[in-house]
């Protein structure tokens, strides 16, 4: 700089060293001056999925959310928004500015045994003959998460309906077992389902031990048990009759049990499974009791089963995150946010391909609200 700006007071031979010494100092001033907004700078401006937790490089303080922004019905909103008005409401703080899924932790985690009792308590209330069309107005900022949730109608019956569906091909498992993969993972969802059939291949269960939540016909069972599987148990409110042969490595259990003996099947198992059932926890379209929170309920009973290390193997509606009450929860950048808490995302099945894929931002976002595909996510148990 200097060289440059009295170019004919300096003799030539000195032009090298100035350089190297004005070079020196820019670089000095510049890194001690601006180390806290290049610090900034290369957080706004960089493109990784993941920046570096607040607990190691940067004080968090210096981590300005404002400037991260994710999807929401209501267009793009910055995670400092969320923050505050959803994540810390409902008892959950942002840790870590990740896309398109925020990591966030709960301020106060429940205990196994509170996880339990609350559930238990909560379906032992009394429910109403028909399941409610609307949801009471006193808890209409829980379900839609302060308004950040899209509310559509969509009201089906399956509690007293002649319609619901029932447990099927539970004596086929001798048949199901050789089916190859598009028939077995896509019997009850098509694709959408192949992806766990995929998630299941990719990260082997040789020798596990895992549970099924939600299950009307055994594909996710036979997807674990032809993917090395040696016991699985079934939690299902229906009673279902296995095939004799395969009684050595499935079993089936009413949800109330299992919650009763919860203390004896606590951090026991290698894996749990549930596909296309969690969304539905706490609308009462299936005579549940309402809930707001009943997926978080569903998945912190499943992590309380789980032994450290464990996974989970979820599938369910994506999107931006959406109500359509009573039928499913579509679940965006928020829900998942919570819902993955206590959890490590490890990676994402489609369907379409054997290997995980990117959920990339535009990929979560890319229908309309209310818009939605069935992933499976596999989750391990941090
Ligand atoms: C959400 O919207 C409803 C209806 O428009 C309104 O009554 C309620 O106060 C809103 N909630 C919040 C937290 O803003």
């Amino acid at each position: 700089m200097n060289n440059r700006a009295h170019p004919i007071l300096c003799p030539t031979r000195f032009y090298p060293l100035l350089l190297i010494v004005g070079l020196f100092l820019m670089i000095t001033t510049l890194f001690i001056q601006d180390r806290n907004a290049s610090q900034k700078l290369s957080q706004s401006t960089s493109e990784v999925e993941i920046v570096e937790p607040f607990d190691t490089k940067i004080p968090r303080g210096e981590l300005n959310l404002k400037e991260f922004n994710v999807k929401t019905h209501k267009g793009f909103v910055s995670m400092d928004e969320l923050n505050e008005n959803v994540f810390k409401k409902f008892g959950y703080e942002i840790i870590r500015p990740t896309f398109p899924v925020p990591t966030v932790r709960m301020l106060k985690e429940p205990t196994c045994d509170e996880v339990f009792s609350e559930w238990k308590r909560i379906s032992e209330e009394p429910q109403p003959e028909f399941p409610p069309k609307q949801i009471p107005a006193d808890r209409l900022n829980e379900f839609l998460l302060n308004n950040y949730t899209a509310l559509g109608r969509w009201y089906i019956n399956d509690k007293n309906s002649a319609q619901g569906e029932k447990p099927r091909n539970w004596d086929k498992l001798s048949e199901m077992v050789k089916w190859p993969r598009a028939k077995l993972g896509g019997l009850a969802y098509g694709t959408d389902g192949v992806s766990m059939y995929d998630a299941m291949k990719y990260h082997r269960l040789d020798g596990m031990s895992g549970f099924v939540v939600g299950s009307m016909q055994p594909w996710v069972e036979v997807s674990a048990l032809v993917h090395g599987a040696s016991k699985i148990l079934t939690v299902e409110y229906n009673k279902l009759t296995i095939q004799e042969e395969f009684r050595d490595r499935m079993s089936s259990i009413l949800p109330i049990d299992f919650v009763k003996d919860w203390k004896k099947y606590a951090g026991t198992f290698d894996f749990a499974a549930s596909f296309s059932s969690i969304e539905h926890s706490g609308l009462g379209r299936y005579g549940d009791p309402i809930d707001p929170i009943g997926d978080f309920r569903e998945v912190l009973k499943i992590r309380c089963m789980l032994k450290p290390g464990g996974l989970l193997f979820l599938g369910f509606p994506l999107g931006t995150d959406a109500l359509q009450y009573n039928a499913h929860r579509i679940y965006g950048s928020i829900r998942l946010a919570m819902m993955f808490y206590g959890f490590e995302w490890l990676n994402t099945f489609s369907g379409h391909s054997e290997n995980p894929h990117d959920l990339t931002s535009e990929r979560l976002h890319s229908k309309k609200v209310f818009g939605m595909f069935q992933n499976t996510i596999v989750l391990k148990k941090l």
